[in-house]
């Protein structure tokens, strides 16, 4: 029955195999007689697969001892924040052992953590041992200040404090603890100055922290042990960590700590004004680039003087792989820098002003199922490269066939990426560069930190260009994204 709710809830809300969880029956088959003998109470908890929790799937109370857990917390979720060991094991694949826990019932325990590990040593879950921890002398003759007031704090933070300020005196995070009947007892010093701020009260000690604070309700309200909150209020973001504290079963007060996020948010805010801004530079640069073009093209069709027409194409070409950047950029969904290098090719290479358009030549492009994206900056370069070699190919490869192939490969490798641009045209003669080279050379070492050379060929011509990977130039395999 036991073994069935493991079972049940493994495959509910992890990822593990059935082999896994056959593991993890087996030690949970162990668990009482572990929690008979050592009088502690024995826990198995698994990482859920949809978020960042983990889930109790398994549990043993010792025998004749006043539970220290009301009813059974098996199917209950764990959360990072408040059982750090159990994610310490997780994480680490190692032991762990926190001498004064508290459970999220709010429950002061030692803790220890040992990770349960499959066949091939990954963590699948961990074992949980929790002892209650006796209570001072001072605590037994006093039970109701124990979680109350500085006592209180001392206690659960471990506190030798003497003159000391203690830990939550010096933490940036909002710490409150209240009373069973929501009266604040201890307020760090951050806690004092939000809620003076935020309730223009001066006298916080035993006030009632709902009525100083209404927008807190909600929090009172839940009544689960653990709760997180996010509250948005008309001027500041908060996001409240709720634990209540029990003492024999009952309800003795609650812990509050609350992250004041506004800042963060504002700057979030900002960041996202600055892309708008951004975005709205790239969409001038990419009209006034287009307008420099109809300018040209406009002096194209006024007459031009015998012979520069040529001249006039390759410019606006240039401007044109330049623009086509900018397009990519404001197409992007994700509203980021990135060009998808292999994209732009495609552009540029179906907007190219072909001067004979009588010849058909066969555009290919090539990327082996890998998407590169480079910063707006590299791809400017790229594509103007691009332009340069793909246009030499349709000028000066097919003088006299009326069609022929150009291939424009991009094949990358861990840290360096090569573009070949080839076709099977007549060949280069003698080189003579002229500007269109000239303007590769210098972007392929200066922009790219690359190199640039043609490959002997038998037939037509085979330049590459070969640059590291860098933060700027990023490939991803996207035949392995579809396939994880
Ligand atoms: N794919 C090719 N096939 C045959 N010849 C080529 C090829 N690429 C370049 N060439 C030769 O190399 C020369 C230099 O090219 P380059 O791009 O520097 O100048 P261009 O294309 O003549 O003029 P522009 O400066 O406008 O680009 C070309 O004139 C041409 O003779
Ligand atoms: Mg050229």
């Amino acid at each position: 029955m036991k073994d069935n709710r493991l079972e049940q809830l493994c495959n509910a809300y992890t990822d593990l195999t059935v082999s896994d969880i056959q593991v993890l029956k087996k030690v949970a088959s162990t668990l009482q007689l572990y929690a008979d003998l050592s009088g502690a109470y024995m826990f198995i908890d698994c990482k859920m697969s949809h978020n960042e929790h983990a889930i109790i799937v398994a549990e043993a109370f010792p025998k004749k001892i006043d539970s220290l857990y009301g009813n059974s917390v098996v199917g209950k979720i764990v959360f990072d924040t408040f059982e750090p060991g159990v994610f310490y094991s997780y994480r680490t694949g190692k032991k762990s052992v926190i001498r004064q826990a508290v459970t999220q019932e709010g429950k002061p325990v030692e803790q220890s953590v040992v990770p349960i590990k499959n066949d091939s040593q990954e963590v699948i879950g961990v074992l949980i041992q929790e002892k209650e921890i006796d209570y001072p002398d001072i605590y037994q003759n006093e039970p109701q200040s124990l979680f109350f007031g500085q006592d209180a704090i001392d206690y659960v933070l471990g506190d030798q404090r003497g003159d000391m300020p203690i830990i939550s005196d010096l933490l940036m995070e909002i710490c409150l603890l209240t009373d069973q009947d929501n009266r604040l007892t201890y307020a760090n010093p951050a806690g004092v100055k939000f809620i003076t701020e935020m309730s223009h009260n001066e006298e916080l000690l035993q006030k009632n922290l709902v009525e100083l604070l209404p927008f807190i309700k909600p929090v009172f309200d839940q009544l689960d042990d653990v709760f997180v909150f996010e509250l948005s209020l008309e001027n500041k973001y908060l996001v409240v960590k709720k634990l209540r504290l029990r003492k024999k079963d009952k309800m003795s007060g609650t812990i509050l700590v609350i992250q004041d996020l506004t800042e963060l948010r504002t700057k979030e805010k900002e960041l996202m004004m600055k892309s708008v801004v951004i975005q709205e530079i790239h969409h001038r640069v990419k009209n006034n680039l287009q307008t420099v073009a109809s300018l040209l093209r406009l002096q194209m069709r006024n007459g031009l003087p015998e012979g520069s027409k040529p001249y006039f194409h390759d410019t606006l070409n240039r401007i044109y792989s330049i623009s086509s950047v900018y397009e990519i950029i404001l197409a992007n969904e994700d509203a980021d820098d990135d060009v998808d290098i292999v994209k732009l090719t495609g552009k540029i290479c179906s907007s190219m002003v072909i001067n004979d358009p009588h010849k058909k030549v066969e555009l290919v492009i090539q990327s082996n199922g890998n998407c590169i994206l480079t910063s707006s900056r590299k791809a400017v370069s790229i594509a103007l490269i691009v332009n340069e070699l793909v246009q030499n190919s349709l000028k000066h490869a097919f003088p006299f066939e009326a069609s022929g192939e150009i291939i424009v490969d991009f094949q990358a490798s861990k840290d360096s990426l090569a573009l070949h641009i080839s076709d099977n045209g007549v060949g280069m003669k003698k080189p003579k560069s002229s500007l269109g080279l000239e303007i590769v050379d210098n972007l392929v070492v200066n922009d790219l930190n690359g190199e640039f050379h043609y490959l002997p060929e038998i037939i037509g011509t085979h330049a590459v260009i070969t640059f590291p990977v860098s933060p700027e130039v990023v490939i991803y395999d996207e035949k392995e994204n579809l396939n994880s």
